[in-house]
Order: C-alpha cells, then structure tokens, then sequence
C-alpha cells in the first residue's frame, strides 16, 4: 500500500527548465521525510506539486490516500502546508489571522480563539498578538505562518524550509512543536538546507538534484555510504603540515584531505579510538605541536558533498560552486 505521501514520476517544466524531472516519493503514515538538495534543486516545486498548488506535466500523486490532480478539493482539506515565504494576511493582527484559518476549516468562533490564543503563547507571539503582522520582524512572521498551518491538524503536513530564518533557540523550539505533532501520528515532509535538521528530525531522507531523487535511505545508511569514521587534526604550525599529512597516511584507510587555511587534515581510518591515540603518539614523537584532534563520523556535509559535488548552504544557483569554494580556499592559503 502506498503510503501518507505518494509520488511516481512527477515531471515540472518551467520553458526549458525541468524542474522535476520523474521525482518518486513514499512516505509512510505517521514518519517524516526530510527533502534535501541545493538550491534550485526543485523541492518547492514538488512540494507545490503534491499541495496542488501546481499541475504536474505528468506522474501521479497520491495524499492522505486522495489522488492530487483528479481531487485537488479533497486534498487540500487534508493537508497543511507551510510554504517558503511566509503567507499571512499584512493588515490583520497575529491573532486575527490564526482565527481567520480557524474559521475557514469551520471551527466554531470559540473554539477558533482558543487554538489562536494558544499558538500565539506556544510560538511566543502573544506580546504581538493584537499588533497587524505587517510590524513583524521575519522570524515572527515564519513563527505565525507554521503556527496558521497548525491551526487544525491535518493527517499530511508540508512545510518547505520550516526554519530558514529563525535564530537558534526558535528553531530548537520549532523541532519540538514538529517532534509532538509526528509523536500524535501526523505524516510530515519537509524540505531542509540544514543536514542537522534533516539528521535530527527525519526518519528517511531524499536527496535531491537537477529535480531527480538522487539519494534515499535513513541519516545512518547514507552516511555508511560515505566511508567509515575519520581522523581530524588541526595542526599548530602551518609548516608541519607536511609531516602531518605522512602521519595520517601511515594510519590511513583513504586519501588524507588537507585544508590549508584552516589547518585541518582529514582521513578516514577504521580502529576507533585506540587507533587515535596512536596517531596523538606519533604525532607527539614527530614534534608536532596540535590544536585541536578528534574522531568523527562521516556527516551529511560529508553525504550532500560527495553526492552532489557540492557542499550545503552556497546561496547561489549550485553549478560550479564547490570549484568556487575551491579558488576561495586556495587565494586564502596563497595570503
Ligand atoms: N514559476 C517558475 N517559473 C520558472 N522557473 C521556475 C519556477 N519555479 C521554479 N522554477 C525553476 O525550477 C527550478 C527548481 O526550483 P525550486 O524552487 O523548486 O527549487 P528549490 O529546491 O526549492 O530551491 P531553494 O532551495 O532555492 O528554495 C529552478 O531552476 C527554478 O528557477
Ligand atoms: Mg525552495
């Protein structure tokens, strides 16, 4: 059976730009799936696909067990969506727009007042509760725009990037508020350009590229993909480097990456810890003085980087950026 969230070849083209180009998704009831990729990659188009703001040129979805393109009506009364840019009413206040949504899934007036009042405290707007949201500041405006697509709970939530734009502590709260809603059995996609939220919060993970799922699996099994854990050294001196770098390939299980500007050197090695106070010891021996050394485990960085050629978070259109970050990496070792 399929599940909460369904997609088979879903097809986008904007002109000459495929934005989708044959997307598959199943999402079981009641889990998360964190949809992860650059930018322009194509998760707001499928999310606006599945949330039948935008007709697919072809594939089939299906959500909450409603096939999208034959009953948008009835999908959109199951589901809840927070879009990328935030959609609230300017010229209401807070509270008026969370009692608008209420109204509009036909709460009664008092039922309607209730939820907003407590959202409002649950996303710590209530100081600005009776303020017209036009006098947000953007990370209010996020925090009532999540708050209006929590307003009822529908089986199926969306939310593209629900957290672009909070400062931390916001974000750490928001993960909570996400957390309890899939705890009640909510069904959840989200789009992310943070690998720790999609680690943190998504049971699967689909990587996304040039509008193809490039990558699927669990957090852990795409990181197994990547290679084992890795030895990480940042030496004192720039000019032991060199020898640094003979160390580690004498424990090494792979090629040793060197970062020259921040003096980091990394390489992959099985033996744990054991392993790593072996190479402390023979670093100690070669006289040289280290800032800072650690085991660690492959990070989605360490995945998004190998699957896509480039690394998370450039704010440009993806293509070429990692050899960008290159030349940066390179001037700033030249200084
Ligand atoms: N309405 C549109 N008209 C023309 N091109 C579009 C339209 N919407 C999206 N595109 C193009 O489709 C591609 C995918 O865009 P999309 O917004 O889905 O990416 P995204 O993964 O959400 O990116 P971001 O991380 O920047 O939000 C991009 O090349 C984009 O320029
Ligand atoms: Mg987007």
């Amino acid at each position: 059976m399929p599940g909460a969230i369904y997609a088979e070849g879903l097809v986008k083209t904007f002109g000459d730009v495929r934005a989708l180009d044959g997307v598959d998704l199943d999402v079981p009831e009641g889990t998360v799936l964190g949809l992860l990729g650059p930018n322009g990659a194509g998760k707001t188009t499928a999310v606006r696909c599945l949330t039948t703001l935008l007709r697919p040129d072809s594939g089939k979805a299906v959500v909450a067990g409603i096939d999208v393109l034959r009953q948008p009506n009835e999908v959109r009364r199951s589901i809840g969506l927070s879009g990328q840019f935030a959609a609230v009413d300017e010229y209401l206040t807070g509270r008026e727009n969370l009692q608008m949504v209420g109204q509009l899934y036909q709460m009664k007036g008092r039922a309607a007042k209730a939820r907003a009042a407590e959202l409002l405290d649950q996303f710590h707007l209530s100081d600005a509760a009776d303020r017209p949201t036009k006098t947000y500041s953007g990370g209010m405006r996020r925090r009532l725009d999540l708050a209006a697509a929590l307003v009822v709970s529908p089986p199926v939530m969306f939310m593209d990037e629900p957290t672009t734009g909070l400062d931390p502590r916001n974000r750490q709260e928001l993960w909570e508020v996400i957390k309890r809603l899939v705890a009640g059995g909510t069904t959840l996609l989200l789009t992310t350009q943070y690998l720790e939220e999609a680690d943190h919060l998504a049971h699967d993970i689909a990587v996304v590229d040039h509008g193809r799922v490039i990558a699927r699996g669990t957090s852990d099994q795409l990181k197994a993909r990547t290679g084992g854990e890795r030895v990480e050294v940042v030496v004192h001196e720039r000019h032991h480097m060199a020898t640094a770098s003979e160390v580690l390939a004498g424990f090494g299980k792979g090629a040793t990456t060197v970062e020259e500007h921040t003096r980091k050197l990394t390489v992959p090695v099985t033996g744990g810890a054991k392993l790593l106070a072996e190479v402390i010891r023979e670093l100690d021996v070669r006289g040289i003085e280290i800032d800072d050394i650690g085991l660690r485990r492959p990070t989605l960085d360490d995945v998004f980087l190998s699957l896509t050629g480039h690394v998370a978070e450039v704010a440009d259109e993806g293509n070429g950026s990692a050899d960008d970050a290159a030349h940066e990496q390179e001037k700033e070792a030249a200084k």
